[in-house]
């Protein structure tokens, strides 16, 4: 099995004196596909960003390849966030910066000696990937909800992280741009690279996830693998109804 990856170990995360989520522990090896479901305000986004790194617990621990992330150097950091790479739920993209801006800023960061045309290049390339055939001089107010995706998405791999989390990808996206993302995550996978999803999307849970981890009321209700999802029509028809009960 080797060491894992990415490891919660009775983490919590406690903000305004409300308890988020609790107890949570979650192990995962290289190349693992984990989904996260669970209802509405249950936790699942806090746990992704703790999984992450984005947040840090108030209680527990976080690790990075055994590594504690609250006591990671500030070059461990950086290495942790080169191959980590966050979608967020609503995109998050910097209102004042063009796409280019956007797209070029991680490459600058863990990439800072490659040439401007070498940068260019790599955004081209990105931007045919994740099908995004608009301007690069316009903010991110001009796109609607699914380009701004398709950007997150392509901020994500610009600087080809072998981890990814991603926050409700499909949600936003037309059918086919939502299936061009999980071609895109599938063959990600298939290069042994480790993937934390949350999704309400049963198809793309089935699809791509070997593990299944359900947060309700900010704790790890179910932790079951993706034979058992399939062989549970319960739990399938609980996903597509949301999981509201
Ligand atoms: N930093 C925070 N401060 C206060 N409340 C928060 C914070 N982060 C999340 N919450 C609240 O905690 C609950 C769980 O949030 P979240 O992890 O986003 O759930 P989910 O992604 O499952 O919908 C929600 O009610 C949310 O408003
Ligand atoms: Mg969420």
């Amino acid at each position: 099995m080797g060491n894992p990856i990415i490891e919660l170990r009775d983490t919590a995360f406690t903000a305004q004196n409300k308890t988020i989520v609790r107890g949570i522990n979650l192990a995962l090896n290289q190349g693992q596909t984990c989904a996260l479901i669970g209802p509405s305000g249950g936790g699942k986004s806090t746990v992704l960003k703790l999984a992450a790194g984005l947040i840090l617990p108030t209680a527990g621990e976080a690790y990075f390849n055994g590594q504690g992330i609250s006591t990671m150097t500030r070059q461990q950091t950086l290495v942790f966030r080169k191959e980590a790479a966050f979608v967020f739920q609503d995109s998050a993209l910097w209102a004042n910066q063009n796409i280019r801006q956007i797209l070029e800023l991680p490459l600058k960061i863990h990439f800072p000696s490659i040439s401007q045309r070498e940068r260019t290049q790599r955004i081209v390339e990105i931007l045919a990937l994740v099908g995004y055939k608009r301007d690069l001089d316009i903010r991110p107010a001009a796109l609607s909800m699914g380009e701004q995706k398709l950007i997150a998405f392509a901020r994500a791999l610009t600087c080809d992280p072998s981890l990814l989390y991603l926050d409700e990808w499909t949600e936003s996206l037309d059918d086919t741009s939502a299936r061009r993302m999980v071609r895109l995550v599938k063959k990600r996978q298939e290069a042994g690279h480790t993937i934390v999803f949350v999704s309400h999307n049963l198809a793309v849970i089935k699809e791509l996830a070997q593990r299944i981890c359900m947060i309700v009321d900010g704790r790890l209700a179910l932790d079951i693998s993706g034979e058992e999802l399939a062989n549970n029509d319960n739990l399938s028809r609980m996903i597509e109804k949301g999981i509201a009960e």
